[in-house]
């Protein structure tokens, strides 16, 4: 597919983060399909990680991911989800190669500053959770 979704998580947003990375993702050469700005409660952080329920940072991360708001989106490019995932870097800003976005803005494993899906299937998924397929061009 040439879609993937991704989200400005709360302590990016917080920290006026927000315009700088979406600048970096168009330069990036991604096109903008979806874009809002909302929060979300513990218990929908929940269903949108859904797939971590057994891990151990699990309560924190839903906990976090509802401490603020957050800016879903939806992006096209050819090889849309593998690209994205090398533009935000590592899980771990430790780990981040220089120029990532997670390099430059994320603050620690868990406050990482944006989510990017790990499969086309998920990216659908994802997309889907946020945004009316009226919503999706
Ligand atoms: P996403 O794009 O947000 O899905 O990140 P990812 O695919 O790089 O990592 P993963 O799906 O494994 O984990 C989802 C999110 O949980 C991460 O982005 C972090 O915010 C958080 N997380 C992952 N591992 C840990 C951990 O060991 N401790 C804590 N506190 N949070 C973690
Ligand atoms: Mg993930």
């Amino acid at each position: 597919s040439n879609r993937t979704f991704t989200m400005i998580k709360p302590d990016a947003t917080a920290d006026g983060h927000t315009g700088a990375i979406i600048k970096l993702i168009e330069e990036a050469g991604f096109r903008i399909v979806a874009l809002k700005k909302t929060l979300l409660t513990q218990h929908r952080a929940g269903e949108f990680y859904a797939v971590h329920a057994e891990r151990p940072f699990y309560k924190d991360l839903c906990a976090y991911m509802s401490s603020g708001p957050i800016v879903p989106m939806i992006l096209e490019k050819e090889n849309a989800v593998a690209d994205f995932r090398k533009l935000i870097g590592a899980t771990n800003p430790a780990n981040a190669e220089e120029g990532t976005i997670r390099k430059l803005f994320a603050k620690s494993m868990e406050a990482n500053a944006i989510h990017g899906s790990d499969s086309d299937e998920n990216a659908a998924i994802e997309s889907n959770f946020f945004f009316a397929t009226t919503e999706q061009y």
